[in-house]
């Protein structure tokens, strides 16, 4: 691992090289997400002993997205283990991830929990397992990230208003069985977590658990078990980032999640958590710069886990 100057000296070079990729595309089916500044790039790292390096934009709040999709995850694998694996699959879907397709071939059980499909079915059993879900992911970041949080309630509402594709596909597994309450109460739900508001700073922060065999280091709390952060970090690596999740395995190589606000958060195991934000996206949904700036991170410093 370089030393501490070498990495901020290194986040600083990522940062100037990355802001303004040409090519990327904001976000603009849920109508705030349209007005990001495309320029905008930020950066974090968190070691597991504290130490904290960030460059550019590292303190600008962003809507978490389907970053959030790993929150319920873990709140929902806390509860279950491995039997959440009897609603959702775990393996890449190959597909966008607002896809319906697969769900009628498959009856209704989605390919991973990291797609919108399978986020609504995790957030169904959130529901099954906790009094007040909202409550208690927006608690659970707060505690992680280390601060008070926001929750952005112009993205919220306007989920609910470009939603359609989700509550499609919230119907169609309900029609398979695969939704336990009302499409509308799961949506709140979903809609809710998506609109979470973090830096890059606090994500990597947050995300140092599962760098930690399930152990966030700030507290010594056991968020996971070790074995259910291992699964949780697999799901990532080879789901965290659509139809994209091979070709970040080839180039940046350890257990990521992208959102469609431009976030991409995760961990090295056993190192640190790590995070990345610009809103400009891929033509597969994840941040254009974000992607390069992790290729360079994880190259200069030699983390890829293979
Ligand atoms: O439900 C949606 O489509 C968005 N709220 C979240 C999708 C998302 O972040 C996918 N990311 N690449």
């Amino acid at each position: 691992m370089p030393d501490r100057h070498d990495v901020s000296a290194l986040l600083k070079r990522i940062a100037a090289q990355c802001t303004e990729l040409p090519g990327g595309k904001v976000a603009d089916y849920i109508p705030p997400l349209a007005n990001a500044d495309p320029t905008q790039f930020g950066i974090a790292v968190s070691m597991l002993d504290g130490e904290e390096h960030a460059a550019g934009d590292a303190d600008h709040r962003f809507p978490l997205q389907s970053i959030s999709k790993v929150i319920a995850l873990t709140m929902a694998m806390q509860r279950l283990h491995d039997d959440l694996w009897e609603r959702v699959g775990r393996e890449p879907s190959g597909d966008p991830f607002n896809s319906l397709v697969q769900l009628e071939h498959e009856r209704g059980i989605p390919r991973n929990p990291l797609i919108n499909s399978g986020a609504i079915v995790v957030d169904d059993v959130l529901l099954e397992l906790f009094d007040d879900p909202k409550a208690a992911g927006y608690e659970l970041l707060c505690e992680l990230a280390g601060s008070d949080i926001e929750v952005d309630q112009e993205v919220a509402a306007a989920e609910q208003g470009s939603g359609d594709r989700n509550r499609a596909m919230a119907h169609l597994m309900k029609s398979f069985g695969n939704l336990h309450h009302d499409v509308a109460d799961v949506m709140e739900v979903y809609n809710h977590q998506c609109a979470i508001s973090l830096s890059t700073r606090e994500l990597a922060r947050a995300f140092r658990f599962l760098a930690n065999d399930g152990v966030d280091p700030a507290s010594g709390r056991r968020v996971l078990s070790d074995s259910d952060a291992r699964s949780v970090n697999a799901v990532m690596l080879t789901c965290g980032t659509y139809d994209a999740a091979g070709e970040f395995a080839f180039s940046v190589g350890v257990p990521l999640k992208s959102g469609v606000a431009g976030g991409i958060a995760g961990d090295v195991p056993h190192h640190m958590g790590l995070c990345v934000w610009s809103p400009a996206l891929d033509e597969s949904g994840n941040s254009l710069a974000g992607r390069a700036a992790l290729q360079e991170l994880t190259d200069v410093m030699d983390l890829s886990v293979f």
